[in-house]
């Protein structure tokens, strides 16, 4: 028995050892296989893999039922699109729903089309705070006012509403006039040396608001040089504040281009500060332009806490309407920044939009100069506050070229917490982008009546006036534009002014209709324009 035992025993023993062996032998072999085929390509390939399929499936999940495409291109998305964006494609992606998305990179943006989703993003302060760009942080600096939520921006905003009464307007006046007419000569002196021809005049444009921006700013501070360098440098601000960027600066990229010129305007802006604090100091003097006015109000709260810490009773009357705390000079340069920013391409765009649509519909711009004439019948006369109120054909046209061709299409906010929107049954999640768009709300048909044609006389016999709840051109809601009736009295300013003194022709290229993104819109052509200064008799002054 032992023996069978032993045999079996043994010959178990032998069939055990035997199978070990294989199986040693087949797992050391699979191992060893692996591990030769097991590379470093294959390591990458795999984690990329797995990569791929988590920035997928993050894409779907931040995505949920909203429109947007199915699949992302892995981590980059629609860069391309980003880079050289396309009026069409942001119009398509407007018409595919209320709310639709696309992400790239690591953000994820959720566009809201319509009048009612954009109102309710604007008007929704709890859960979302104006992102402008990701390197608009950088540029402006991130303890910027515009940057601020909530309570904070509320009051550091109402210090700023004496900038821009009724009171405060006027006394900007004379000095954009100043600027306008320096310009108009430039412009014809242009034509001129361009053998009478067109030419884009986009660019030009740029300068001239750039120039009347700084003047209503920061007065006669800054030279006229100083202006344009101001001017040329902003193009690189505005070029480096693209939707999405890259997230960090490299240098001799656009990002570090606009850092650059950022900095340069910060320290211009500053030293304008400085001057602008020693003359408002000497008796008398009196405020040309904002910063004056804001240094004015500052020293005046300064003078009421004196007197209060004084134990002195001050009356009511004599109490300024804000009391201001004292701002560094730097401060104030940021601030100013902050206007220039939100100013220089939305007036841009506006004030190309108004010439070229003016210049092709002569029988409007006839009514707009018979208005300037009955108004101020002597074109050498000063405008004055009252006048540009009463000009209500060239208000209709500017609030109709904002409408028809609105310069902000587009204003990013980010979610700051969670933000269900029931409308939708979706909920926006912290981090992402959401993008009210203005476009449609100005464009909606049952609204505005044929909302693609040019049509002022909506402003005057029709009842776009009462439309406010689709008049989106300035946004809506705590942050909306602080400079509005500002912008708008400006830009009658400059037609009225402009129709009065020269004649300009525009050159209708196939793409003068076409709209060109460039942080506002712009006629895809560069607007080819010519212009001649009017002489006496055709100004109705008698030669
Ligand atoms: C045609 C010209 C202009 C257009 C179309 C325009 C449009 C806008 C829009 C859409 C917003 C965002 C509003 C929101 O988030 O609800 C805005 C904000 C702002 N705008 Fe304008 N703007 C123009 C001119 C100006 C001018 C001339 C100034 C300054 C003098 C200015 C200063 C500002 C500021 C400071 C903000 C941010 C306000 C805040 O966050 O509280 N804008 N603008």
């Amino acid at each position: 028995m032992a023996s069978v035992m032993e045999a079996f025993n043994a010959s178990a023993t032998a069939y055990a050892n035997a199978r070990e062996a294989t199986i040693l032998a087949t797992d050391s072999s699979l191992i060893s296989n692996i591990v030769n085929n097991v590379n470093i390509f294959s390591v990458f390939f795999t984690l990329f893999a797995i990569a791929v399929a988590y920035d997928q499936v993050t894409y779907w999940r931040l995505k949920a039922n909203i429109a947007g495409e199915p699949l992302k291109i892995p981590f980059v998305g629609p860069f391309h699109e980003s880079v050289k964006p396309s009026f069409e494609k942001y119009y398509a992606k407007w018409l595919t729903g209320p709310l639709s998305c696309v992400s790239v990179f690591h953000k994820f943006v959720i566009i809201a089309s319509t009048r009612d989703m954009a109102r309710k993003i604007f008007n929704s302060p709890t859960y979302v705070k104006p992102c402008v760009v990701d390197v608009a942080h950088k540029l402006l600096r991130a303890e910027n006012w515009v940057f601020l939520d909530g309570k904070a921006h509320v009051e550091y905003r109402k210090g700023l509403n004496g900038l821009f009464t009724r009171q405060a307007l006027e006394t900007y006046l004379p000095g954009q006039q100043e600027v306008y007419r320096d310009y108009f000569q430039e412009f014809c002196d242009i034509t001129s040396r361009n053998d009478g021809a067109p030419k884009p005049f986009v660019y030009m444009f740029r300068e001239l608001m750039c120039a009347v921006s700084c003047r209503t700013f920061v007065g006669h501070y800054m030279s006229r040089e100083g202006v344009k360098q101001i001017a040329d440098d902003y193009y690189n601000i505005t070029a480096a504040m693209e939707l999405v960027n890259f997230p960090i600066i490299i240098p001799y990229t656009k990002t570090w281009y606009g850092k650059k010129a950022a900095d340069q305007v910060i320290e211009a802006f500053s030293n304008c500060a400085a001057k602008a604090r020693v003359r408002m100091r000497q008796k008398g003097a009196q405020p040309e332009c904002i910063i004056d006015r804001w240094l004015l109000q500052q020293m005046e709260s300064e003078r009421y806490r004196e007197r209060i810490a004084k134990g002195e009773e001050v009356p009511d009357e004599e109490k300024p309407q804000q009391l201001l705390r004292n701002f560094s000079d730097y401060e104030i340069s940021m601030t100013v920044m902050t206007f220039l920013f939100a100013s220089q391409d939305a007036t841009s765009s506006a004030c190309s939009w108004i010439m070229q649509l003016l210049a092709d519909r002569p029988e409007m711009l006839a009514k707009v100069r018979e208005e300037g004439l009955r108004i101020r019948p002597d074109p050498r006369s000063d405008v004055t506050l009252e006048m540009l109120e009463n000009m209500h054909w060239t208000r209709a046209c500017v609030k109709e070229t904002l409408r028809y061709r609105p310069p902000v299409i587009m204003v990013p906010y980010l979610v700051k917490k969670d933000f269900h929107i029931p409308e939708s049954n979706y909920t926006a999640k912290k981090g992402s982008m959401i993008i009210p768009s203005t476009w449609l709300s100005l464009h909606d048909p049952e609204v505005y009546s044929d909302p693609d044609t040019y049509d002022p006389e909506r402003w005057i016999s029709g009842n776009a006036e009462e439309q406010g709840k689709n008049w989106l051109v300035f946004g809506t809601g705590p942050h909306y534009c602080i400079g509005q009736t500002y912008a708008v009295l400006n830009l009658i300013c400059l037609l009225h002014m402009m129709a009065s003194e020269l004649e300009w022709t525009h050159e209708i290229t196939p793409t003068s209709e076409q709209i060109r993104v460039f942080a506002t819109i712009f006629p895809m052509d560069d607007l080819r324009l010519s212009f001649r200064q009017k002489v006496d008799g055709e100004t109705g002054v008698a030669a």
